[in-house]
């Protein structure tokens, strides 16, 4: 879509001030009042990361096989236990959005809500850019100052993605809110013992809960676990657009039972 419906959340990723929409060469870039310039790329993201691509970024490929997935239903129950926590929070932004599946789900219906699909990888970009009207697509680095202005957005959403507190802290706003979804170890077990996949380290969502103690008010947690039966080509998906996917994809993948097991977190900003 296009990026207007974002311009009043994003900022310069150089010197934090607002961006509007100027001419640029043939196309579009976003200009901040200093001057520093952003291409739009033809299809319709913007790169605010001003440098090369990390090697953990999703490729086309896992985005691929992440679509597949999602379209199975298989994290539909996340998906809604995330839009539970997001009713009437029309500003959304999601971190580690890959293909941007929950932050869609989250805006419901709202035609006058505004989602930031924030990923650093390009290929995502492009991917949420042509998702949805409402989604406007952002190439950045988490762990880098957000391209966001301070305390405008009603949620932050960060499913099975890097965290960056501090910031979610600074872009929400006082009565907004941080969902965060952490794998429990048993997460993709069936598929993790036939296969020997990476391991879910025990502890995350406590840890979570510890390090956002800082910034973050706890709300609630929620446990969720469901087994169901996945074919082999479903199973070879799940491997395939997760991190697993950067060593290799298994040539004989098997179908079976699979679990889908992990914690949900709410918090809001202790008050600044
Ligand atoms: C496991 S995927 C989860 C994607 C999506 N949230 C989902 O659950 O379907 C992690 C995503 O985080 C992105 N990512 C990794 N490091 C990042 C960083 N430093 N900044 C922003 N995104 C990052 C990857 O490109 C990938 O799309
Ligand atoms: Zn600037």
């Amino acid at each position: 879509m296009s990026i207007e419906a974002a311009l009043d959340l994003l900022a310069c990723p150089r010197c934090g001030s607002g961006l509007a929409v100027a001419p640029s060469g043939g196309g579009r870039a976003l200009r901040c009042t200093r001057e520093h310039s952003f291409d739009i790329a033809r299809q319709g993201y913007v790169n605010l990361l001003e440098g090369p691509e990390p090697g953990n970024a999703d490729t086309a490929a896992m985005l691929a096989a992440r679509t597949r997935v999602h379209a199975s239903g298989l994290f539909e129950p996340v998906a809604d236990q995330i839009a539970t926590h997001l009713v009437g929070r029309p500003r959304v932004l999601e971190v580690g959005s890959g293909t941007a599946y929950y932050l869609v789900r989250s805006l419901g219906d709202d035609d006058a809500g505004v989602g930031i699909a924030l990923d650093v990888s390009k290929a995502a970009a492009r991917l949420a850019a042509r998702l949805d009207p409402r989604v406007s697509a952002v190439v950045a680095d988490v762990w880098r100052t957000l391209p966001i202005a301070d305390h405008c957005l009603d949620a932050v959403l960060c499913v099975f993605a890097p965290r960056n507190l501090a910031e979610f802290a600074r872009v929400l706003r006082a009565d907004g809110r941080l969902v965060v979804v952490t794998p429990k170890p048993e997460h993709l077990a069936g598929l993790r013992d036939r296969h020997g996949l990476l391991e879910v380290p025990a502890g995350k969502a406590d840890q979570l809960a510890v390090a956002a103690a800082e910034f973050f008010e706890p709300l609630a947690r929620t446990g969720l676990v469901r087994t169901r039966e996945v074919d082999a080509a479903l199973a070879s998906d799940v491997i395939a657009m997760g991190p697993n996917a950067f060593h290799r994809v298994p040539q004989d993948v098997a179908g079976g039972n699979l679990v889908v097991a992990v914690d949900t977190q709410v918090f809001r900003p202790l008050p600044v």
